[in-house]
C-alpha cells in the first residue's frame, strides 16, 4: 500500500509531483522518491524516511523534466532502505518504475532474470518488474511492459517511464487501485483521485490487466491481449477543500468535526416522506429481499465494527439473521453460502485486499453482494452488485471516523428498508426511526462542542498506558472502536470488551492507574447491569469514564468523570457514543505528541493481504 503518481505534460513534473505525493502520503510514509526525465535520462532520487524529510534531504524541486514519477513507500518486500525506495531501474537505467502491490512470483522471476545476467540493486519484488521489461524490449515500450506482465503474478499499480521515450508515461493495474486524472495538456497516474484534485477533476479508473500510454495531450488504454479499449471518463464532484485540512490541526480533527455535514449527505435524497429511497441504489427485488434468510457482513478494521453495528440493527428490526466475519478470516474458510444468503462488503476505501478477495470468494459462490463503499469507483465498488455510498467525502486520516458513522447510517438505512418491504415495520414506526436519524446531525454538533471538556479529560489521562473500553449490546463494537482509535493514534495499549465479560478476566487488570471507558447510555436493556459493572471497577481502585445520556445523575453518582451524550433511539446511540471517544483518542494522542494522521506502521488502505 504505497501511494504512486506520475505526470506527463507541458510544465516542470517535479513541483506537480511533490504535490500530488504529500496527498498520497496517508498511504504509506517509510520512504520516497522521485524520477523525471531529463535531456533523455532518468534522474533518481529517493531517501528514507516521510517525504519532507526525504524532500529535504535530495531536494526534489531540483529535478528537471516534464515526464516524471514518484512514489510514497509502505515496505511489504525488502527493508525500509534507501536502495529498496522506489523508484526502481533496469541495468542501464533506461527504465523505470513505481509500484504499489506484491509481485508474488517474484523470486522465481528475479532467478531467471539473474541468470540471464541482469544487475539487482535491492531486496524489492519491484525491481524485477523493471528488468523483465528490459529482458522482453525489442523498441516498443507497451509491446514490452504487456510482455513483463503476463508473467507476473500478483498485485499492481504501476507507473513506469523510460528515457527512450521520454514523452510517455506508462500505467498498469492489477488488484492495486490506478487512476488516470486527464488534465489541459497534461495527464497524470495516481493511486487515488484525492490527490490530483488539483489538477483535473477528469479521470478515467482503469481496470485489472490494463495498460495505459499517456503522453500529454493522450490517452490510450489496452488490454494484455493488445485490444484498444473505450473508457468512460468520469467527473469526479469532490472539491479541492474538501480534501484538505481547512485549518484544523489535523485531517482527523477536521474528519471528526465535519461528521454532522457527513450525516447530512449520507441521508440526503435517501429519505421521503417517512420513506426510505434506496431501492435504485440495492439491485434487489421486493421478493429477493423477503427471500433472504442470512446476511453475511465482511470487512476489516473500523468497518468490521459497523458490521457489528448492523448486525444489532439488522437483527432487531428486519429479524434476519446476521454473521459477522473479518474478511481475512472468511476469504480462507469454505463458508456455506445458499442462494437465500445475502453478502455485505463494508470499505472505507473500497480497495482492502481482504475485503475484496472475500467478496469475490462469495461471489464465486453465488451470493448477492451489496457494498456499502466510500470510494466510488473503487475496486470492491465495481465488483458489487450494487453499492450504496457512505457519501462521507475524501477521508485522509489513516484512524477512520467520519467514514465509520455514516457506514452506520448507510446500516440503519439498508435495515429499515428491509424490514418495511418484510412488513415488519409499520409506516408510523418507520416515520418515528427516521425523524430519529434526523435528529443525528443536531445531537452530533452537540457533542463536538463539547470538546474543551473532553480534552480535559485527556489531560488527565495522557499518560497512562493502558485503557479498557467496555459497552453491552449495540455499543459493545463502540467499546472496540474507541479502544481500537485508541492504540492506533496513541500507541496507547486498549481493550474493548463487553462489559459483563470484565469478570472473566480483564477485571484483573483493573487497579488505581487503569482508566476504564464505559458507555453506559440509559436504555431499558443493560443499563442497570453496566451500573453494577462500574461499580465492580471502582471497588478496584479503576477510574471510570462514563459515556452517559444528558440528564442521567445515576452514573453520575459512580463514575469518576462524565461525557454526554443526547438522547436518542437505542439503536441510534452507537452514532452519538463513539465521538466523544474519537475526540478523547485524539486529544490524548496529541497531547503525546503522536503524528495522529500517519501513524507508525498503519496505512489507510491495506491493499495487500
Ligand atoms: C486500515 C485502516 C483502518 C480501516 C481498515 C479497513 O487498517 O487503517 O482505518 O478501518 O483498513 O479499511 P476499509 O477501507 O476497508 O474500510
Amino acid at each position: 500500500m504505497c501511494g504512486i503518481i506520475g505526470f506527463v505534460g507541458e510544465k516542470e513534473a517535479a513541483p506537480i509531483l511533490i504535490d500530488c505525493l504529500k496527498r498520497l502520503e496517508y498511504r504509506g510514509y517509510d520512504s520516497a522518491g522521485m524520477v523525471c526525465i531529463d535531456n533523455n535520462s532518468l534522474i533518481i532520487r529517493k531517501d528514507v524516511g516521510k517525504i519532507e524529510e526525504v524532500d529535504k534531504k535530495v531536494n526534489f524541486s531540483e529535478l528537471k523534466g516534464n515526464t516524471g514519477m514518484a512514489h510514497s513507500r509502505w515496505s511489504t518486500h525488502g527493508k525500509t532502505t534507501k536502495e529498496n525506495a522506489h523508484p526502481h531501474s533496469d541495468c542501464k537505467d533506461e527504465i523505470s518504475v513505481v509500484h504499489n502491490g506484491i509481485i508474488e512470483n517474484y523470486s522465481e522471476l528475479k532467478e531467471e532474470l539473474v541468470k540471464k545476467g541482469h544487475k539487482f540493486s535491492s531486496e524489492t519484488d519491484t525491481e524485477v518488474i523493471a528488468h523483465l521489461i528490459e529482458d522482453n524490449y525489442e523498441g516498443c515500450m507497451r509491446g514490452a511492459l504487456t510482455k513483463a506482465l503476463k508473467k507476473i503474478e500478483g498485485s499492481y499499480a504501476l507507473g513506469v517511464i523510460s528515457s527512450k521515450k521520454p514523452d510517455k508515461l506508462f500505467a498498469a493495474r492489477n488488484e492495486s487501485p490506478l487512476v488516470i486524472g486527464l488534465g489541459n495538456n497534461e495527464n497524470f497516474i495516481s493511486s487515488d483521485v484525492p490527490a490530483i484534485l488539483n489538477h483535473t477533476k477528469k479521470v478515467i479508473y482503469l481496470d485489472n490487466k490494463e495498460v495505459a500510454v499517456l503522453t500529454k495531450d493522450n490517452v490510450e488504454i489496452f488490454d494484455l491481449d493488445n485490444n484498444k479499449k473505450d473508457k468512460k471518463i468520469e467527473e469526479i464532484e469532490w472539491n479541492v477543500e474538501q480534501a484538505e485540512k481547512q485549518g484544523y490541526k489535523h485531517y482527523m480533527l477536521k474528519e471528526i468535526f465535519e461528521q454532522p455535514q457527513v450525516i447530512t449527505e449520507t441521508i440526503n435524497g435517501r429519505l421521503k416522506n417517512g420513506d426510505i429511497l434506496i431501492k435504485d441504489e440495492i439491485d434487489l427485488s421486493e421478493d429477493e429481499i423477503k427471500k433472504i434468510k442470512r446476511i453475511i457482513i465482511v470487512a476489516c478494521g473500523t468497518s468490521w465494527h459497523a458490521a457489528l453495528v448492523g448486525e444489532f440493527m439488522l437483527e432487531e428490526l428486519a429479524k434476519i439473521p446476521v454473521e459477522v466475519e473479518y474478511a481475512s478470516e472468511f476469504r480462507y474458510r469454505d463458508p456455506i453460502i445458499d442462494k437465500d444468503t445475502m453478502v455485505i462488503a463494508i470499505s472505507q476505501s473500497g480497495e482492502t485486499a481482504d475485503t475484496l478477495a472475500a467478496l469475490r470468494e462469495a461471489k464465486k459462490k453465488g451470493a448477492k453482494i451489496i457494498s456499502i463503499v466510500n470510494v466510488k469507483g473503487s475496486s470492491i465498488d465495481r465488483e458489487s452488485d450494487s453499492t450504496i455510498y457512505s457519501k462521507a467525502g475524501p477521508e485522509i486520516g489513516v484512524a477512520s471516523t467520519k467514514a465509520f458513522t455514516s457506514q452506520l447510517v448507510v446500516l440503519y438505512l439498508i435495515t429499515i428498508y428491509f424490514g418495511k418491504i418484510k412488513g415488519l415495520l409499520p409506516k408510523e414506526q418507520i416515520v418515528n426511526r427516521i425523524r430519529d436519524l434526523r435528529k443525528l446531525p443536531l445531537q452530533m454538533q452537540s457533542v463536538l462542542d463539547d470538546k474543551e471538556y473532553i480534552k480535559l479529560h485527556a489531560k488527565k489521562f495522557y499518560k497512562k498506558t493502558n485503557a479498557l473500553y467496555l459497552g453491552r449490546g449495540i455499543n459493545f463494537p463502540i467499546a472496540l472502536e474507541g479502544a481500537l482509535k485508541l492504540k492506533e493514534i496513541s500507541y496507547i495499549h486498549a481493550e474493548g470488551y463487553p462489559a459483563a465479560e470484565m469478570k472473566h478476566g480483564p477485571i484483573a487488570l483493573i487497579d488505581k492507574e487503569m482508566p476504564v471507558i464505559v458507555i453506559a447510555t440509559k436504555d431499558n436493556r443493560t443499563y442497570k447491569k453496566v451500573l453494577s459493572n462500574i461499580e465492580e471497577v471502582h471497588s478496584r481502585g479503576g477510574k471510570v469514564i462514563a459515556i452517559e445520556t444528558k440528564g442521567d445523575e445515576e452514573v453520575k453518582k459512580i463514575a469518576d468523570h462524565n461525557l454526554h451524550i443526547p438522547e436518542n433511539s437505542y439503536i441510534l446511540t452507537p452514532i452519538l457514543a463513539v465521538i466523544p471517544l474519537q475526540l478523547l483518542a485524539y486529544y490524548i494522542a496529541d497531547l503525546r505528541n503522536c503524528n495522529v494522521d500517519k501513524p507508525r506502521n498503519l496505512a489507510k488502505a491495506v491493499v495487500v493481504e
